[in-house]
């Protein structure tokens, strides 16, 4: 009787992916916003979408302490495939900028001590116009599988939007059953949610490790403002579908290209830590300067992004133009510690004063509280009724972390 409840229950529950991955959110470099689909090696060597480039930057997060500091993926985006599948149907990378072959290359991410990752697309293109995956998800999961690839970005371009919700499941079900745990990156949402459809979530949460929920993200200040603006606005439908093993994916981080100053890329940094959403970096890491190398490498700021509790973090209130985000973290003995964000939306000049409690922003279930500032290392102790005063840059951030001080007597 008991094992008949059983197979209802999970016949009932249908698929659920259990690779056991993820259990924080991704970390990793991905090539597509700062290099997006230039494959001219001829008059771009250096830059050109090939295994050259791979390889570089692999060298370059194994020994400038990205994988050190938690970066363990790097991840093929597209148009790094040939115009046509090889003659038994599977895909096959350009043999001009890739004469190694996919194998060699993920052998030797994998030497380098990363997990290698790549994309296709579910439609019956690549959103560059390379060959899609419709018709062979079956054979692509294998092949990804034979290749050694640990994180597959699979786009959703050129497919029915109906169909994307059943065959990204099916696809799920293909690569577990490879039996490589294999990192999996949906975007079906990213296509939906702009055209005013609501995803199922729960079926995400079920599917995917993370998916793209909206935009992509361009090299600017605005284009990160946007994409908070629609988190935030959207936080009470998506963020509860956040947790380990499956994460709301809000796009790559942008810092240290050409379009975020030092305080808005500290700002991104801070704010996709309390939205515990992915660090993909997208960044030519033989050239970043010093400065945006030490905001992506900062150990404090990641960790809150790394929290165990994998809670996403939610804009509270705007207070003077200030939005106030704050994210539940450990420790939480009895009360819970939280990382809060201050982001400026004001362009007066200079650094404002904002005067604000504790109690004011929710956090009150404990009496006094450590506090310290991340970027600008401090600490004091306050009770959660008292004023702290914090200087919010234009278009900076402020990031704290408040820990309860508990009376242990009691
Ligand atoms: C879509 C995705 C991007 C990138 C490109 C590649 O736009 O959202 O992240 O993968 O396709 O063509």
């Amino acid at each position: 009787m008991l094992s008949l409840l059983l197979i209802v229950v999970f016949a009932s529950r249908g698929f659920a992916l259990d690779n056991g991955l993820a259990l924080t959110p991704p970390m990793g470099w991905m090539h597509w916003q700062r290099f997006r689909c230039l494959i001219d090696c001829d008059a771009y060597p250096d830059e050109c979408i090939s295994e050259n480039l791979f390889k570089t930057m692999a060298d370059k997060m194994a020994e400038e302490g990205y994988l050190g500091a938690g970066y363990d993926h790097l991840i093929i985006d597209d148009c790094w495939m040939g115009e046509h599948r090889d003659a038994q149907g599977r895909l096959q990378p350009n043999s001009t900028r890739f004469p190694s072959g996919i194998k060699a290359l993920s052998d030797y991410v994998h030497s380098k001590g990363l997990k290698f990752g790549i994309y296709s697309d579910y439609g019956t293109k690549t959103c560059a116009g390379y060959p899609g995956s419709h018709g062979h998800l079956e054979t692509d999961a294998q092949t990804f599988a034979d290749w050694g690839v640990d994180y597959l970005k699979l786009d959703g371009c050129y497919a029915d939007l109906d169909d994307l919700e059943p065959g990204y499941i099916q696809m799920g079900k293909y690569l577990n059953q490879t039996g490589r745990p294999i990192v999996y990156s949906c975007s079906w949402p990213a296509y939906q949610e702009p055209k005013g459809i609501k995803p199922n979530y729960t079926a995400l949460r079920d599917t995917c490790n993370l998916w793209r929920n909206w935009d992509d993200i361009d090299d600017t200040w605005s284009n990160v403002t946007n994409i908070l603006k629609w988190f935030s606005e959207n936080q009470d439908r998506i963020a509860e579908f956040s947790g380990p093993g499956h994460w709301n994916d809000p796009d790559m981080l942008i810092i240290g290209n050409f379009g975020l100053s030092y305080e808005q890329s500290k700002a991104q940094m801070a704010l996709w830590a309390i939205m515990a959403a992915p660090l993909i970096m997208s960044v030519d890491l033989r050239t970043i300067e010093p400065k945006f190398r030490d905001i992506l490498l900062n150990r404090e700021v990641i960790k809150i992004n790394q929290d165990a509790l994998g809670i996403q973090g939610r804009l509270i209130t705007t207070i003077k133009k200030i939005d106030v985000w704050t994210k539940p973290i450990l420790p939480n003995e009895g009360a819970p510690s939280y990382a809060v964000g201050f982001l400026s939306n004001r362009v007066d000049g200079y650094p404002y004063r904002l005067n604000v409690t504790l109690a004011q922003l929710g956090i009150n279930q404990a009496e006094k509280y450590k506090i310290q500032d991340v970027f600008d290392p401090m600490t004091r102790e306050v009770s959660q009724n008292e004023t702290i005063f914090v200087r919010v840059k234009p278009t900076g951030v402020v990031l704290l972390t408040a820990t309860p001080i508990l009376d242990k007597q009691k």
